[in-house]
């Protein structure tokens, strides 16, 4: 099984001598003001900065990362590097900075008014407009420009993360074709017939084929990304070894479902202070029902959140005996507001859940508690332990860890997964039990089966449902990744320029990808 020392390992012995050099646009530790001129440091809301953190601490190196923080400028040194986490210093976070226009047109605009309306497909528009084109590519060189500071003339792993990177891949490569560049794309690739309306997709995809290795969650999101590069542009791909070649240059494609640190979640879900935090939970909330379903993410269209409130509005019209017993405890984690398509969901929300509370409230119970604001880790897992059901109720996402993090929290093998089909997770957390987000009755129906459930099912899936993230918890994610860099058949030198006859230098027990080049000394 892997685990932190597991995957240090494999570090230490296959890619020694290399730094590993992580990119991703949300960093994974934030500075903000707080009261009186105190400044705090929050973990933001990401999945993918969760899920990250841990391997960054196993393996140390360089997270490249914009610092949004309005505290940021004041927590680094000369170099913009600030050590992390706070508490126990294990690597080095590389703050890029962006002015509002940057931000606007490659953040805002291109990354997540165009591809991840166009890659959640869940019937919101995307907007492409070339200035917010030319802002991601003026962003994309600028964070490549401080990946090749960060990497100088040192043999290094660039392992870029997700959507808002298209471009730099090939553009680390053509500056300094010594790194060895992995991307992992976070969210899911539509099929062809979707894509082909994104204006630069040409480039955008010629951008991704700059790197040696290029993840997705699951395999269908792997057939999409190669059909699409079969219908747009030149290139040999190869669909039984899942690689592509272009201008002599191969990208494996690969399927690495994303996990979370199993063990450190459940033993942090055991802590005096998640106790402490269900005490203050309980006080609050103990009192007011028989039963808590809990709902944790970030306000964004594509997680279902007024899908999930109109099955409990329906839910309480079909159960009337369950008016009075049952609290919905929705966290929603502020994100993206600057976008006018989250804007409108947050208003649809605020209406739905006055609408509800309003039409089923009695004195002293309401069925809704919708509680608008970032969340610790702490909070959630107690929220985790007191609930009797999660909803993740996702119309379309590449995994969800929301789901896996709700099993680890709960070490008393008791709890219900309620756990839209549309996500990567539905793959692996089979126990769950699974629904249609689109489809009303049936999401009511398995609160329902859910409530009625007996113990002893209960038990069983949890269990299951335990064993299966223990099993392939983040570290396999990571190592799995490392793997597939380092066991290159080394017939095939992946990488390599063509023609120059490196392949002559690989050894038996290393990877032709990293043996290929020849750094300088
Ligand atoms: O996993 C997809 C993702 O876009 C991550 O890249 C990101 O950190 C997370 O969702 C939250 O979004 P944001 O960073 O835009 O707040």
């Amino acid at each position: 099984m892997w685990d932190k020392a597991s995957l240090h390992e494999l570090i230490a012995t296959r890619m020694s001598g290399y730094q590993v050099i992580v990119v991703a646009n949300r960093e994974s530790y934030m500075h903000r003001s707080g009261s009186g001129g105190s400044i705090v440091c929050i973990r933001p809301a990401s999945g993918m900065a969760s899920a990250l953190d841990p391997v960054m601490r196993a393996s140390g190196g360089i997270w490249v990362g914009h610092g949004a923080g309005d505290a940021d400028r004041s927590t680094v040194d000369e170099f913009d590097h600030v050590a992390v986490p706070p508490e126990d210093p294990s690597y080095t976070l590389r703050r890029v900075w962006l002015t509002k226009e940057q931000e606007e047109g490659y953040y805002h605009g291109l990354a997540n008014e165009g591809l991840w309306p166009l890659c959640h497909i869940t019937f919101t528009r995307p907007v492409f407009r070339p200035e917010h084109w030319a802002m991601y590519r003026e962003v994309n060189a600028l964070f490549g420009e401080a990946v090749l500071q960060e990497a100088g003339d040192r043999p290094s792993f660039v392992f870029i993360q997700d959507y808002h990177f298209g471009l730099l891949p090939r553009y680390l490569k053509e500056r300094n074709p010594n790194l060895i560049i992995a991307q992992f794309w976070h969210i899911p690739w539509p099929n062809r017939e979707v894509f082909r309306v994104f204006p630069w997709k040409e480039e955008l995809l010629d951008g991704l084929l700059g790197n040696d290795l290029l993840g997705f969650h699951v395999r269908y999101h792997c057939q999409n990304f190669m059909d699409t590069i079969d219908r747009t542009l030149e290139a040999r791909i190869d669909y039984e070894q899942a690689e592509i070649v272009r201008q002599n240059k191969t990208t494996l494609v690969r399927p690495f479902p994303i996990s979370i640190d199993f063990e450190r979640q459940e033993a942090m879900a055991a802590s005096p202070e998640v106790e402490q935090e269900i005490r203050h939970w309980h006080s609050e909330l103990g009192s007011r029902s028989q039963f808590l379903g809990i709902g944790i993410e970030r306000i964004d269209y594509t997680k279902g959140i007024p899908e999930r409130l109109r099955a409990l509005d329906r839910f309480f019209e079909k159960y009337p005996e369950y008016r009075g017993r049952l609290t919905f405890f929705q966290v929603g984690v502020p994100s993206r507001g600057h976008v006018p398509q989250y804007q409108m969901i947050g208003a649809e929300i605020d209406q739905l859940v006055e609408k509800i509370n309003w039409r089923w409230s009695t004195p002293g119970w309401r069925p809704l508690i919708y509680v608008k604001r970032h969340f610790s880790p702490v909070e959630m897992m107690a929220l985790h332990r007191l609930a009797n059901f999660c909803v993740v109720s996702a119309l379309h996402d590449g995994m969800n860890l929301v789901a896996k993090e709700f099993v680890a929290s709960r070490f008393d093998e008791d709890g219900v997964l309620l756990l839209s089909q549309f996500t990567g997770s539905a793959l692996e957390l089979t126990d769950a039990l699974l629904f249609n987000p689109f489809a009303v009755d049936e999401m009511a129906d398995a609160i329902h089966q859910a409530l009625e459930m007996t113990p002893e099912e209960r038990r069983r899936r949890m269990q299951r449902m335990r064993a299966a993230v223990r099993d392939n918890n983040v570290y396999r994610w990571a190592g799995k990744i490392l793997s597939a860099l380092v066991k290159v058949d080394a017939a095939d030198p992946v990488g390599a320029p063509s023609g120059n006859g490196t392949a002559a230098q690989v050894g038996p027990s290393v990877s032709p990808l990293l043996a290929a080049r020849s750094f300088p000394a």
